[in-house]
């Protein structure tokens, strides 16, 4: 029970790797608040969660909407920002629109929740965002995730500095199968979890709890901030 007595805010907590250390956290003593856009999706995450889960709506992209979410959130321990999107596609066909929408969703998701949640942490408290390894291992039609990837794993090694002693670390997955994937046509979704799976270390694809952990540990080590932690099945040695 590392977190009984502590609320956890994890925005994304419907979905993926949220849902998962949502579940986590709460299984480990944790009051809960899972957030994103869709309070349909959201209760459906509730309903599958064992313990004290609160529902909360919001948007990152809108400021107004996060400024409000923190409103309601009051004071808290830990923060996560797993909630966000960012399209993928070729540098030369993207269009600039869709690329700035990634980067509002993704990069400035997160800065604003950091920003109005560092406000209601208590003493003890930490942030930990969500980058992803193309940072290191760039690949073709991903160069505007890993310019925001990127860009995450510096604005956390800044906020260690300027939010101190708020603790603030960023975890960068590998591929890890979540719905992230789930517009995607199903036999190339498979094709593609395969070929990522033969070329790494550990030989298949990361689970949504694999990351949680990570997360949950970020939250519990009071020496860890300013890490950047891959947890990709050693992809990054490819
Ligand atoms: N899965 C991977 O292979 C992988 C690899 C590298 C990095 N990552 C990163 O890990 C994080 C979590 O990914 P995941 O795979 O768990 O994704 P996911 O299953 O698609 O979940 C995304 C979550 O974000 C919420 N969300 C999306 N846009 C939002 C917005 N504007 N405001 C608030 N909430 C929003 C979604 O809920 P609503 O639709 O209800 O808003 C959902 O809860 C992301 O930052 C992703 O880039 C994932």
């Amino acid at each position: 029970m590392r977190f009984k007595g502590q609320k956890i805010v994890i925005i994304g907590g419907s979905s993926g790797i949220g849902l998962a250390t949502a579940k986590m956290a709460a299984a480990e003593g944790a009051a809960v608040v899972i957030a994103s856009r869709s309070e349909e999706r959201l209760q459906r995450a509730k309903s599958g969660i064992e313990g004290d889960v609160e529902v909360l709506t919001v948007n990152v992209v809108d400021e107004g909407s996060v400024k409000a979410f923190f409103d309601k959130v009051g004071e808290f321990d830990h923060l996560t920002t797993p909630g966000n999107e960012a399209a993928m596609g070729r540098f030369l066909e993207m269009d600039t629109k869709t690329a700035r929408a990634a980067f509002d969703s993704k990069f400035w998701g997160q800065y604003q929740a950091a920003k109005y949640g560092a406000t209601r942490l208590r003493s003890g408290g930490s942030i930990t965002l969500f980058a992803g390894i193309w940072s290191q291992r760039p690949v073709a039609g991903g160069t505007v995730v890993t310019a925001i990837n990127s860009a995450i794993e510096g604005l956390g090694r800044a906020l260690a500095m300027e939010l101190a002693p708020i603790r603030v670390n960023t975890v960068s997955p590998g591929i890890v199968d979540t719905p992230i994937f789930s517009t995607m046509p199903p036999d190339a979704k498979e094709s593609m979890f395969k070929e990522v799976a033969a070329s790494i270390p550990v030989k298949r694809i990361g689970k949504p709890e694999e990351i949680a952990k990570t997360v949950l540990y970020l939250m519990s080590n009071g020496y860890a901030t300013g890490s950047t932690l891959y947890v990709d099945g050693g992809a990054t040695l490819r």
